[in-house]
């Protein structure tokens, strides 16, 4: 067989996709200290590859004490939402080209939640928050014999509201949030939204009764955090604003 020459083999050493990126990450474990601080680990990586890729990378092959949360790994299930350099996104939507990586990528547990460990945050307080807001259809009477029908522009009404899953990226990038835990927040807000404007539903005032309270909507200072937050592109902050306004009006 042929040995390649030297021009070959540094043409595709040229050619390799790969480039080191330094992936700083607050880490947090209280069985060992109470304070956390930044470890720096550096990876070969396709800048191509996530996040989320780099995380596991670390984890599988650098420290396996690594912990984080991640499920579907593709933008479905919101469990990977922490910020990185900064700002609240979703780790396995996150390419690594597009944040930076010539400087080091700072990766934190998103910010508002109490921490458990490194990247995993509390989730209760904010998904007590979403079971109070009754996140699901309610209607009176004897159950239909069809399905309920609804109109194409009925339905639209609310469409943006439904794409929500839960991730927490615009509730923990909200100051309010941060300053008082007890405000319901963009996301319990997003999926009272969801139903409050659906036609077939029936508990739109009782929704409006508990989003009016001292810990509801009129905590909003529209800041728009949470719209810029969203790796969803919902509109948060205007669905925010419609039940302040069905608040008022009280139509919906
Ligand atoms: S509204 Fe967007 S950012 Fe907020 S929980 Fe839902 S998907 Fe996540
Ligand atoms: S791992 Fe499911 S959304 Fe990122």
């Amino acid at each position: 067989m042929a040995t390649p020459t030297m021009d070959k083999v540094e043409a595709e050493a040229s050619a390799s996709p790969y480039i080191t990126v330094t992936f700083r990450i607050r880490r947090f474990n209280p069985e060992v200290s109470a304070e956390a601080s930044w470890e720096d680990f550096r990876l070969e990586i396709d800048p191509k590859e996530r996040v989320l890729d780099g995380l596991h990378k670390i984890k599988w092959e650098l420290d396996g004490t690594l912990t984080f949360r991640r499920s579907c790994a593709h933008g479905i299930c919101g469990s990977d939402a922490m910020r990185i350099n900064g700002k609240n996104r979703l780790a396995c939507k996150t390419l690594i080209k597009d944040i930076g990586p010539e400087k080091p990528i700072t990766v934190e547990p998103i910010k508002g939640l109490a921490v458990h460990k490194d990247l995993i945050v509390d989730m209760e307080p904010f998904f007590q928050s979403y079971r109070e807001v009754m996140p699901f259809l309610v209607t009176s009477g004897n159950e239909p014999t069809r399905e309920r029908l609804q109109s194409a522009k009925d339905r639209e009404r609310f469409d943006d509201t439904t794409k929500c899953i839960l991730c927490a990226a615009c509730t923990s990038s909200c100051p309010v949030f941060w300053n008082d835990g007890q405000y319901f927040g963009p996301a319990a807000i997003v999926n009272a939204h969801r139903f409050i404007f659906d036609s077939r539903d029936e508990a739109g005032d009782q929704r409006l009764e508990i989003l009016g309270g001292q810990d509801g909507v009129w905590r909003c200072r529209t800041t728009f955090n949470c719209t810029d937050a969203c790796p969803r592109g919902i509109e948060v902050t205007k669905a925010i604003q419609e039940v302040k306004r069905a608040l008022i009006t009280r139509r919906f």
